[in-house]
């Protein structure tokens, strides 16, 4: 029986999927290293430091920085991003979100946030949607990030559900991954082949999300 939706931040919840993308771009240029759109899908939901390794192995030059050359490149990224964060208010909400939030919520039905941004805090904070949250789990909370379960699994743990009960809703392919490995139900929001083809359910666009039809694909699929 459906208990709980778990969901990502970055790109579901909110566009900063985009300021993520922004930000990698602009460190790439200062590294001569050129970031398009179609390459950034392969970053999302992928750790600060492993998002840097992918980068610097386009020009394969993963090898040529220390671990220390490194984390000072992913604080300057986290700088950059940092500051385009600045700017986010209610209204950066994505269409659907607030109501899909609420209409949870008056069901009885638990929230969590399984998030792989060490600023999804800080980010959750500027939207103002702390108070629909049972739970928060972000990046700096747990050991193995995404396409590991263990995100979404703590979530799950901590709002005192089984995997089996939750839908979990993401819009990068290690995200999806990471549910199926929790045994959860799979919620893709996104055109990409490649993550529609991991769900168990796909919308475009975050106003699709509709409570009754995410509980319909539930029970059809269990
Ligand atoms: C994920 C984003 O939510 O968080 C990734 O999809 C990002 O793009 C990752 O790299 C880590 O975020 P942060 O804020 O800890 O650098
Ligand atoms: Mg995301």
């Amino acid at each position: 029986e459906l208990q709980a939706f778990i969901f990502d931040l970055d790109g579901v919840i909110t566009d900063t999927a985009e300021y993520h993308f922004l930000a990698w771009k602009q460190l790439g240029e200062e590294l001569g290293i050129k970031i398009d759109r179609e390459f950034n899908e392969r970053l999302k939901g992928v750790s600060r430091l492993e998002s840097l390794n992918r980068i610097l192995a386009l020009n394969n030059r993963e090898t040529n920085f220390s671990l220390e050359e490194k984390e000072f490149l992913a604080t300057k990224k986290n700088e950059h991003y940092k500051e385009l964060i600045q700017q986010v208010t209610p209204n950066d909400l994505l269409p659907g979100i607030h109501s899909l939030l609420a209409n949870i919520k008056s069901n009885h039905y638990k929230i969590g946030l399984a998030s792989a941004s060490k600023n999804a805090p800080a980010v959750i904070e500027k939207l103002q949607i702390g108070n629909f949250f049972d739970t928060i789990v972000d990046a700096a909370t747990v050991k193995r990030s995404k396409p590991d379960p263990e995100v979404f699994l703590k979530a799950a743990e901590q709002m005192n559900v089984t995997a089996e009960a939750c839908i979990g809703i993401e819009d990068a392919e290690a995200g999806i991954e990471s549910i199926k490995a929790a045994g959860m139900f799979a919620v893709a929001v996104g055109t990409n082949e490649a993550l529609r083809k991991k769900a168990d359910m796909t919308v475009e666009r975050t106003n699709q999300l509709k409570l009754n039809e995410l509980i319909k694909s539930f029970q059809m699929y269990n």
